[in-house]
């Protein structure tokens, strides 16, 4: 016990197991099975956010007992706990999408109270649905202790009609049965088929983006995340995961040594290289205010604007994740944006070695295959990446556009018509009155005022389902989801609730969306706007108890990720 004592690595379980007055603490674990040999090594806390309330999660028991089995064999004592999980595509289209970014907190803050109040030595992470990475990575930068993420991997694709499919399709579906275009028989065959098994949604959504950027931000072993669920592969990836995370902690390399600004602009690189989720931008924005890294939402504009679009992935574009992890995962993208100098090389791993050693010590697989899922960056869809921050006095901390026309650009002018919540807005889509020219706006639906910042995706597949992929836009000071196409607004801040001015918008009034100049305008001079203000009124609160009303307290404006902070206000 003397060695063990003395061994650096157990600088925080010591002083939960150690010495005759931890008798009690050592008696409560020998119930769960430890002995001295367990006592002696360091503990590594093993957060496991399997649950069956999603697919995206239903194997992750599989995954953290491979992580466990590879703690044990590299020497340490792993101890499993749980935390919660949304599913966002169940949740999505109802009053439940709500709860959604709020799981992001409990997510992050159940991991820390366990990690503290336990005193584990470090922590190894297994997530998957969209909140999970985001919700261990903020976890991560609080306690700054050595951290492993493992993403637990996407959904094999469906196949319907000759084609793959996957829950986007289903939600797009919705939409063309509503207008009936897609007939009944089709709609009930392709809900069947599109989620085959265990996995997270199959695009390049948000828990597949945030898969990859944990990989670029140097938190995951290089070439786990695109590894789908099912794919044999997976095991021993996740075996890996225990001898990576004694070694991280041996090394001492803590979650803010590699989580900093050339971390955040490499992961911002990415996202914008492929047309990540949209969503990537609050979690980048809310994981950089834990740890301090002044990042800001012209970061995102800046970065992207140096950044060819050269991910060929749905929802833009045409493959799945798990055509990804064939042509080579998550190294090949870091490799074609290395090559090209867009990447910070040196910024630091859980390895110890630079991104940039990591990214070239990886081997690369079939150049021709890889082409067409990743375009060479001489070669890319467009010469501007995919995620726009717009400004205007329609936005004036900034909104949030996903670029997913062929153009590269979205420049539209359009006729608002005005909603407050999805719901009425969703009523209307599907009752077919949205018209060729309309600008959906949709209010009230953000951190606050939602509370808890809904994705559209029902409305935006809707309106995609009934045809108008490029004719009618949308703005909302909710979200999307990651499957979200078509010229789409979302994260407009200040938010409608504090009296933002998409809260003074009306039906007929004129907005323009012009990517190339980065601005949202609503066409009205600087004094109507003032008189609306003075005669606006917030609605009344819809939850006045339990969690909605807290966090309707606590969350910030969507600019600054929309974290809960209390001091920051
Ligand atoms: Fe979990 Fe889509 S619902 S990743």
């Amino acid at each position: 016990m003397s060695d063990a004592s003395n061994d650096p690595r157990r600088a925080r379980s010591r002083v939960t197991v150690d010495g005759p007055e931890r008798a009690p603490h050592r008696s409560m674990y020998r119930a769960t099975g430890l002995t001295d040999k367990d006592f002696g090594q360091p503990f590594v806390g093993v957060a496991n956010l399997a649950t069956e309330v999603t697919p995206c999660n239903f194997h992750l028991d599989q995954v953290a007992r491979e992580v466990k089995a590879g703690i044990r064999e590299a020497g340490g004592t792993p101890i499993e706990f749980p935390a919660i999980t949304v599913s966002d595509a169940i949740a999505m289209g109802h009053q439940g999408m709500k709860g959604s970014l709020i799981s992001r907190e409990i997510i992050a803050d159940s991991i820390e109270v366990v990690t503290f109040a336990e005193g584990f030595d470090a922590l190894a992470a297994v997530g998957g649905c969209d909140k999970n990475l985001p919700g261990i990575l903020m976890a991560a930068v609080r306690l700054n202790i050595p951290t492993v993420v493992l993403y637990g991997g996407t959904m094999m694709p469906g196949h319907f009609q000759g084609r793959d499919v996957s829950v986007e399709d289903v939600f797009e579906a919705v939409g063309a049965h509503a207008a009936g275009r897609m007939s009944s028989e089709d709609l009930d065959a392709l809900e069947r088929v599109a989620c085959p098994g265990p996995g997270t949604c199959g695009g390049l959504f948000t828990a597949n983006t945030m898969g990859i950027l944990v990989e670029t931000l140097g938190m995951a072993k290089l070439g786990t995340s695109a590894i789908p669920a099912v794919h044999p592969d997976r095991a021993q990836a996740s075996r890996s995961i225990g001898a990576q995370v004694l070694d991280t902690l041996a090394r001492g390399i803590r979650p803010r040594d590699v989580l900093t600004i050339k971390a955040f602009e490499n992961g911002i690189r990415v996202a914008a290289a492929l047309g990540g989720s949209t969503n990537s931008v609050l979690h980048l924005m809310a994981i950089a205010g834990e740890a301090g890294v002044p990042l800001t939402l012209e970061d995102f504009d800046r970065v992207s604007r140096e950044t060819p679009h050269i991910g060929n992935l749905k929802p833009g574009g045409e493959y799945l994740m798990a055509d990804l992890h064939r042509v080579g995962g998550v190294p090949l993208i870091l490799r074609r944006l290395l090559d090209a100098g867009l990447l910070h090389e040196d910024a630091l791993t859980i390895t110890g070695r630079s991104l940039g050693e990591e990214i070239r010590a990886y081997p690369l697989k079939d150049e021709e295959e890889a082409t067409r899922v990743v375009f060479p960056v001489e070669k890319p869809l467009h010469r501007d990446g995919a995620l726009a921050i717009l400004k205007g006095n329609l936005a004036s901390e900034g909104a949030v556009l996903k670029i997913t026309d062929p153009s590269g650009t979205v420049k539209f002018t359009g006729t608002a018509r005005v909603f407050d919540g999805e719901e009425a807005a969703f009523e209307a889509i599907s009752q077919g009155t949205i018209q060729s020219g309309d600008v959906v706006v949709i209010r009230y639906e953000g951190p606050q005022g939602g509370p808890g910042m809904r994705e559209m995706l029902s409305v935006t597949a809707a309106i995609i389902g009934q045809g108008h992929v490029s004719d009618v836009a949308m703005v909302t000071d909710g979200r999307f989801s990651g499957a979200t196409r078509g010229p789409m607004v979302g994260h407009v801040a200040p938010e409608a609730w504090v009296g933002g001015t998409i809260a003074l918008i009306q039906d007929g009034d004129r907005i323009t969306i012009d990517s190339a100049v980065r601005s949202i305008v609503v066409d009205l001079s600087e004094e109507e706007l003032n008189r609306r203000k003075k005669a606006w009124r917030r609605p009344e609160p819809r939850y006045t108890q339990g969690a909605l009303a807290k966090y309707q307290r606590l969350f910030a404006s969507a600019s600054l990720g929309a974290r809960t902070t209390i001091w920051d206000k």
